[in-house]
């Protein structure tokens, strides 16, 4: 049935439905440098602003007299069956927002057909967010550790685990300049927080000094701790990973190639030649460059330059189901989306990541009714105009 059905037959719901409700209501729950981690951005933020400004921009045109009932906002990604065209983008240390972290989220999207990519730097590991969901769909982020052995263990880990692609982080070469983060003091990884992967893998701990992975993760010493830790910040990410770095990748695994934080359709054009499965147009959420061009502006010059050769997909400043039909008219063939399921998962765990996916899906798929559309396929750049911005 239907949520809005739902909800009025439950005479309400525990969580907000507008954007900023939920985010005030996370602001509430959590403690201010956990908030503060989550929904900052870089330097002044104008880039966060920007991106979730720049869909203020756009505005549908509804189409009359048409049969509402026949909308399905399924669709399929990479081999990727999914419920609707939003899936959850990667992020680390959701822990930060509830203690079941990934797990639930994992849960939900299981719940509600969305795919869940999951985060390079989670508390659970790769595997266990895979037993907790066993029908959920989901893909690995895989940030390139600088150490081959260990980025080849956690690819193998991620197949065996039945992941169905990797993202590879494109826009993190350089840590952004975090002025919350700065301001509170309070850096997750100093506290080996999101490092449920790295202490599930023998190379990880033999990286640290170690010779092999402790037998019970819940008892490491402080000295273990602060070992993993430091050895994380050493060999996280390598700081140069070049177009050319994809076919190398390729010969090391089967699974579709994803590279997420895609900007210009120069570069985009360049990966494609270079054999890249798929594209995400991403700014980071503006967590990585203040002033940056806003996302969804960088899309349609990317989606031209791409030319149908790969699925594009979308990120950064989404938060209605009428933002993702925007981006699906600019030609994104889904989005993803960051801080709302972790706001969800603030207020309310599992349930809330539900809430969130829930809501998308229903305003997402009215919208395509309203704009008279059975599906995500026939939505184009004919659906939206260009409108002053609202003031
Ligand atoms: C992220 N993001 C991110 N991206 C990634 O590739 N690996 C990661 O580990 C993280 N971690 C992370 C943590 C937090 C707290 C946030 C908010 C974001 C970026 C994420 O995948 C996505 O690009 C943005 O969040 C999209 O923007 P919105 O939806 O938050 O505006």
């Amino acid at each position: 049935g239907s949520y809005q059905a739902q909800v009025f037959a439950d005479g309400g719901s525990p969580f907000p439905f507008t954007p900023k409700g939920l985010e005030e209501a996370a602001r509430r729950d959590l403690p201010r440098r956990y908030f503060d981690y989550i929904a900052g951005g870089a330097g002044r933020e104008r880039t966060v602003a920007a991106n979730e400004a720049a869909f203020g921009r756009w505005g549908m045109t509804y189409r009359v007299l048409r049969d509402g009932a026949a909308a399905d906002a399924s669709t399929t990604v990479l081999g990727t069956p999914m419920s609707m065209p939003v899936m959850l983008a990667p992020a680390g240390v959701a822990e930060l927002a509830h203690p079941e972290a990934e797990v639930a989220a994992a849960r939900a999207a299981e719940r509600a057909g969305a795919v869940q990519v999951l985060s390079a730097v989670t508390s659970a590991s790769l595997e266990e967010v895979a037993r907790a969901a066993p029908q959920g769909r989901r893909w690995f982020q895989f940030a390139w550790p600088d150490d081959e052995k260990l980025a080849r263990s956690l690819i193998e880990r991620a197949e065996a685990a039945g992941y169905g692609a990797l993202v590879v982080m494109g826009d993190c070469h350089v840590a952004g300049w975090r002025t919350r983060e700065l301001s509170s003091g309070f850096f997750p990884f100093q506290h080996a927080h999101g490092l449920g992967n790295y202490i599930s893998d023998r190379r990880f701990w033999e990286l640290a000094g170690f010779g092999s992975a402790p037998e019970d993760r819940d008892r490491l010493t402080p000295e273990m701790i602060e070992a993993a830790a430091s050895t994380w910040n050493r060999v996280f990410t390598r700081p140069a990973l070049l177009p050319a770095d994809v076919a190398l990748l390729r010969s090391w695994t089967r699974l579709p190639i994803v590279v997420k934080g895609v900007c210009r359709p120069d570069e985009a054009a360049r990966l494609c030649a270079a054999g890249v499965d798929a594209l995400i147009v991403s700014n980071h959420g503006g967590r990585q460059l203040d002033g940056g061009v806003a996302a969804l502006d960088c899309l349609p010059p990317v989606a031209t330059a791409v030319a149908g050769r790969v699925p594009v997909l979308f990120d950064s400043g989404v938060r209605t189901g009428t933002d993702v039909l925007i981006a699906l008219a600019l030609g994104a063939d889904a989005v993803m989306i960051g801080r709302p399921w972790l706001y969800g998962l603030a207020v309310g765990g599992q349930a809330g990541v539900e809430h969130v996916l829930r809501s998308l899906r229903e305003e997402f798929t009215g919208a395509l009714a309203l704009t008279g559309h059975r599906s995500c396929a026939s939505l184009s750049a004919a659906d939206i105009v260009a409108v002053a911005p609202p003031t």
